[in-house]
Parts: C-alpha cells; structure tokens; sequence
C-alpha cells in the first residue's frame, strides 16, 4: 500500500467557522476527538515508520454557510488542514446534530433513557446527513485508501461507503460508551438494527473500554443474530472484528507545557489569587453526563462536615460551553449557576469564596498552569467515555504530586486505578474522598501519579491511533487471506 492516504471522517473538523461581525473566522475546535486525531496526524508527519503520510480529514465545518462562501472555506480548510468540508443546511443540520445525535443517541448511550427523544423526522436526519457524508467521501476516496470513521455522528457511515466501495479498508471508533443491551434496545427496531448494520459495514470497529465492545457485540447477536468468537463476526462471507483501543492523550505536549515560559505567567498571575488556599481542579464541557451537580453536592457537604477547611480550599469550576441548542444544557447551566450561588451564599465570607466559577473556554497554557498547580482534581460524571481532562491532569504534575479523584463510571477509571475511585451516586464517598486527598501523604500522592503517569506515556494518543490502523491491516489482510482459501 505505497500510496495509501488516511481520510478521516468526524462530524467535527479541526476548525469551527465562526461569524464574527459578518466576518466568517476560522476558529481551532476543541474537544478529545479533534486534539487526540490532531497529535495523531502531526505524528504522521514526523514517523518514518509509516507509509500513512497523507491525510485528509472530511467534517462540517461548525455553521452553515452561504453559496458564495463555500469555495473559500473549501480552499482555507484544505490548505491550512488538510480538510475537505462537508456542508449541510442550516435546518437538516439541526434535526441531526441537535436532535438525533444529541437528544436521542447521547442520553441513551450516556443510561439517561428519560431524556432521550425518539422522533423520525430526526431519525431521518440522521440518514440523510451520512448519506451527505457518504457523497463527500466518495469524492476524495480511493481504492488505496484508508478511512478511519469517527463517533456515534456517523453510525451508519460504514455500511454506505462499504456499498459504493466494497474493498476498501473501513475503520470505525466510538468515542462516547457503547450501552448494556437492556438500554440499547429502547431504541424502535429498526433504527437500531440500522445502527448495528452501519457499524458492520466496518472491518474494524473499536471501543474505549472492554465492556463497550462486549455489549456491543451482545446486541450485534440479540438484535441480528450474528455471533462473535473472541470479538470476531462474520457479516455478508466478510469478517469484522470488534476490539478495545482505549484512547490516549498526548502525554508530552501536557507534561513539557508545565515548564514553557507561556504556563510559568499564567500559574504566576494564578498565584496571586490562589496562593493562600488549596486548589481542586473540575474542568468539564457542559454537560448533564459529567456530573456536576453531584460533584457540587458533594463539595458542600464536605464543608458541611470539615469546618477546619474552611478559608483554606477552593473549588475551580471550569465549564465549557457546549450544545447550548439543547434545552437540558440550558437545564444544566441554569441549575449549576444555581448551585455553585447557594454554595458561595451559605459558606462564603467577605475574604473567602468555595467555589472560582468559570464559565467559558480556558486557553491551554493556563488550563496547564490550572492543572499544575491544584493539588487535587475532581471529576465525577455519571457516565463517560473515556474522560481525557483525568489523564491531562495526571500528565500535567511534573512533580508527581497531587491527587486524582475519579468517577468509577468513567472509561478512564478502566486505567488510572490509582485514583482515589468513588460512585458519583455518592455524595458522602465525594466529600469523604475530598477530605482524604486533600490530607493524603506526599509519599502516596507520588507512588499513585507515578504509576500512572508511566502508563500514560506509554499507550499515549499516538500509540492508540496506531494500534487501532495497525490491527486494521490485519483485519484486512486476514480478509483477503480467508477469500483465497
Ligand atoms: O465525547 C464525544 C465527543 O465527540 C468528544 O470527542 C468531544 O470532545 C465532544 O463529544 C464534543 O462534542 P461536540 O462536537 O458536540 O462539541
């Protein structure tokens, strides 16, 4: 495969195009899925151990945009990103990203069945805008090439290009967790044996964690009937292969961060504030599923209980603004506002307030200087992935000290078992794992981050990434192998 390109295919791109003043602006995106891919590619580019150098990553752009604007959005994404934009109208976008994506497939696969919607205009919407996906595609792809198909967006994606397509390599990663069978099956029949058929149209199929890959593959048998041996199915004469890839972070851009001249003002400038207290760090995107109330529950209840901590901790909450065209983030939002009032009302005094609230995207430095220098950090959703901001902060204690504490309900809890563990249902297990970091011994502190940061570095976002396209050769070769026999 001399000439074999990666097309990648995400909802989001590396870019989001912002109107600023009637200006359309190209602004960097954040999230996992884009930073991880992103120190992925960069790797490529770099490595002389892979004949995978060029790359072109297909997504929407983050808005819809105008007739005459498209050529050059085009021109900027391809020469500044390697990206070829897909565009989708304004309303077919909404019914898709704001409503199936986001008020059916993320409550479900995150156990909120209460909050998922089930409506087949949006059903629709889904189809049709990976049928957009599907065409795009189909205008960059080559039989040589690999495509890598990213997140629960673009479920049915596979199964289209395998369609138009029959041999060309298709890999696909979940980044959010796959459901146990009993929540999968909410789903009416149909949409969800169409999810599983999309996905199938895959050679490669990769989850966080073990358990995603098993109930997946337990609803691949209970819904169509095909059985798995050791993640293995056979699909159509084809085998596909389901396994587990849990996603990495890049260790070094975090760790090296903590001593650039960039992170040394910000922590300077942090200082000035927050040099009298002890820190703990919680950085999340809005959302229901990261737990946040409960984390703010538990919060006020261990200073409820520890009185001798009070005028000596605060709580940094950084929340990034996300999905605001759902009404349960605008629920979120209202009731954490709400929350963190009460807690600063009932505790705070004239020269000490428990919680530093900040609403609203942190730069990467002073979220290092953040990270670097709050002695515990608190993450607890209800239900994640992985949860990459436990490994950035892991990454981010050149000393090796400090304390995570993290939600057993958190892919990442699967790796970084040197954390203080806690049930997010829990709010006396969160205070009392707050109190206990916040007294934990330094010699302890250093022999948890230490094993853990040797874990990190190891299966770092690189090594994920060529794990996952390393076993798709395989899977591929494996294929061609069993044909000739
Ligand atoms: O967790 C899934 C995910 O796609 C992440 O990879 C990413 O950080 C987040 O959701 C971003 O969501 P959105 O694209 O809706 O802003």
């Amino acid at each position: 495969m001399a000439d074999a390109r990666l097309i990648i295919a995400s909802n989001r791109l590396p870019f989001t195009v912002v109107d600023s003043n009637g200006r359309l602006e190209l602004k960097a995106s954040a999230g996992g899925l884009v930073t991880g891919l992103s120190a992925y590619l960069d790797s490529l580019q770099h490595s002389a151990f892979t004949n995978l150098v060029e790359y072109v990553w297909l997504g929407w752009p983050g808005a819809s945009i105008d007739d005459e604007h498209k050529d050059g959005i085009k021109e900027v994404a391809a020469t500044r990103f390697n990206a070829y934009p897909v565009f989708v109208q304004e309303e077919t976008m909404e019914a898709f990203y704001h409503g199936f994506c986001n008020k059916t497939i993320w409550p479900l696969f995150h156990y909120f069945p209460s909050y998922v919607v089930y409506e087949s205009e949006s059903w629709e919407s889904y189809r049709e805008v990976n049928q957009y996906f599907c065409d795009a595609i189909m205008e960059v792809l080559r039989p040589s090439d690999i495509l890598w198909i990213h997140d629960y967006h673009l479920m049915l994606l596979p199964r289209m290009i395998r369609q138009s397509m029959p041999d060309v390599p298709i890999g696909f990663f979940l980044h959010i967790p796959f459901p146990s069978f009993e929540l999968f099956r909410l789903l009416p029949k149909k949409w969800a044996a169409g999810i599983l058929e999309g996905l199938l149209g895959a050679d490669l199929i990769g989850f966080h964690t073990h358990d995603y890959t098993q109930y997946f593959l337990r609803s691949v048998l209970r819904i169509l009937g095909i059985e798995a041996n050791m993640g293995q199915m056979f699909v159509d004469g084809r085998m596909v292969q389901a396994d587990t890839f849990p996603m990495g972070i890049d260790f070094h851009r975090f760790n090296d961060a903590v001593v650039s001249k960039e992170t040394e003002m910000e922590r300077e400038r942090l200082k000035n504030t927050l040099s009298d207290f002890k820190t703990i760090i919680s950085v999340d995107r809005l959302d229901y599923s990261k737990g946040v109330l409960n984390r703010l529950e538990g919060f006020e209840l261990f200073l409820k209980d520890n009185p001798q901590w009070h005028k000596k901790v605060v709580l940094l909450l950084v929340i990034v603004p996300s999905r605001i065209g759902v009404d349960r983030y605008q629920t979120i939002k209202t009731q954490i506002d709400q929350m963190v009032g009460n807690i600063n009302g009932r505790f705070g005094t004239f020269n000490w307030m428990p919680i530093i609230y900040k609403y609203g995207h942190v730069p990467f430095h002073q979220l290092v200087a953040l990270y670097n220098m709050s002695d515990v950090a608190l993450i607890t959703p209800l239900r994640d992935g992985m949860n990459l901001v436990s490994k950035e902060y892991v990454a981010s204690r050149k000393d090796a000290t400090g304390v995570l504490i993290l939600s057993e309900l958190a892919g990442a809890s699967k790796e970084l078992v040197e954390a203080v563990l806690i049930n997010p249902n829990d709010r006396g297990e969160i205070a009392i794992a707050i109190k206990n970091a916040l007294e934990m011994p330094l010699e302890e502190q250093k022999s948890r981050i230490e094993k853990m940061q040797s874990r990190l570095k190891k299966y770092d976002v690189v090594k994920w990434a060529t794990d996952f396209i390393d076993e798709l050769k395989d899977v591929k070769e494996g294929q061609s192998r069993f044909r000739t026999r």
